[in-house]
């Protein structure tokens, strides 16, 4: 039971929208539950997750809500308040039938239908809901509005099972890091885009205050204090979305994979007794000091990708030992050089973004700015001083227009918790 002053604001808008939305007049066999789950940013250890690498996220105070009531017939209707949308599919038949409801549906209500499916393939018992869907992660903005909307989904139909499964630690029926992996085979389903599993994971493991260190080929975590007490984390949008950034980003995939093969077979020719070596299969097995002797032996764009993901491996473990020390300004300098890898070497930026770390750059008290997430548009993280955040505010407000015809969203976000669901008394 929870009283409705400890829902996000999302749940509390789902929740006034719900009677609407259903016309809820009707008996229903259930009360009214919420459940939600946040977005994320990540401060650094971007197009790591893939490479079996490090991600250092902070699951953030915007979240994606569910607020409705229980069906007994197996249906599925959400209306996206975000989208003024309805969309409803069967439960029977899933997840056979993913392929063939997938084509009918609006793309939001595809990552809601693609978490039924895992969770069906999963055997997990589901029930039927009708629900409003309300949130505050910007679509599509680099914060993984996807993976809010998974893991919610992923929460809510735990929570309208009515507790014939359960998300949690220990004696739950699924752990939280079991609903990321489902929720990241959801995406691959939905949208097709091959993402690690960072967001979901970030999303999952949210604690108030920390954030998570994650290695993303052993699964293994841990929270980090994030006390800064004197800086924000501040998220500017572009305002920018592009349609062809899955390709772009699988692209890069691929990539990744092919360097990794030819950097395995160099280290092999030129160190046979290298017995490790023939385990490498992924570009977190490559270590600074061999890409240092090999990479000049391979493609040029090749050489570029895999440069750029190695580093940032090792700028992540470099921000987690600076972040036990609040060494923020060290940490502002990494940010800096994250941002130049990805917009020289691994080409995930645009005009956009480049042009607000360019402003970013110019503020004192900017510790460090840098795209966030898959890139092609979306958002930059600053790492600013309290005392200098208006004055970025101005000077983006002033000057993004001027050199972007566009006009920025210019927000702070907060360390925050993860998912949670409750009854409405
Ligand atoms: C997207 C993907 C993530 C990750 C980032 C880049 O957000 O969903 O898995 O690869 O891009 O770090």
């Amino acid at each position: 039971m929870s009283n409705e002053a400890t829902l996000p604001q999302p749940a509390l808008d789902a929740l006034e929208k719900f009677p609407q939305a259903f016309h809820d007049d009707v008996a229903y066999s259930g009360e009214i539950g919420a459940a939600w789950a946040p977005g994320r940013v990540n401060l650094i250890g971007e197009h790591t997750d893939y490479n079996d690498g490090y991600v250092l996220p902070i699951a953030i105070d915007r979240v994606t809500a569910f607020a409705g009531r229980r069906r007994d017939d197996g249906i599925v209707r959400i209306w996206s308040q975000q989208f003024e949308e309805y969309a409803q599919f069967p439960l029977a038949g899933l997840p056979e039938k993913f392929e063939q409801l997938r084509a009918g549906m609006p793309a939001w209500a595809r990552y809601i239908l693609g978490v039924a499916t895992e969770l069906a393939k999963a055997d997990m018992p589901l029930a039927g809901f009708d629900a409003v869907v309300d949130g505050n992660v910007p679509p599509g903005g680099g914060m993984s509005s996807s993976a809010a909307l998974e893991v919610a989904t992923a929460q809510a139909c735990a929570h309208f099972s009515g507790g014939r499964f359960t998300i949690g630690a220990e004696h739950a029926t699924l752990r939280p890091l079991e609903v990321a992996k489902l929720c990241q085979d959801a995406e691959h389903r939905a949208s097709g885009l091959q993402s690690g599993i960072l967001d979901q994971a970030a999303s999952c493991l949210g604690r108030p205050g920390y954030a998570i260190f994650l290695d993303c080929r052993s699964l293994d975590y841990r929270h980090l204090p994030f006390r800064a007490p004197d800086l924000s984390l501040v998220v500017i949008d572009t305002g920018v979305r592009r349609e062809l950034a899955a390709s772009a980003y699988n692209e890069r995939r691929q990539q990744c994979e092919e360097a990794t093969r030819l950097l395995r077979d160099l280290v092999l020719k030129h160190e046979p007794e290298n017995v490790e070596a023939q385990h490498i299969s992924a570009l977190r097995d490559i270590t600074p000091e061999e890409f240092a002797r090999y990479g000049p032996e391979l493609p040029e764009l090749l050489r570029r990708r895999a440069g750029y993901v190695i580093a940032e491996d090792a700028r992540v473990l470099r921000t987690v030992k600076l972040l036990e020390v609040s060494e923020f300004v060290e940490i502002g300098k990494l940010l800096w050089q994250s941002h130049a890898g990805l917009r020289d070497d691994y080409e995930v930026s645009c005009l956009e973004l480049d042009t607000l770390v360019e402003i970013a750059q110019q503020i004192e008290g900017v510790l460090g700015a840098r795209m966030l997430g898959g890139g092609f548009g979306g958002c930059t993280i600053n790492l600013v001083r309290n005392k200098a955040v208006e004055a970025l505010r101005q000077a983006v407000e002033q000057q993004y227009p001027e050199r972007t015809g566009r006009t920025a969203t210019i927000d702070i976000c907060y360390a925050a918790g993860g998912p949670g669901s409750a009854w409405i008394s």
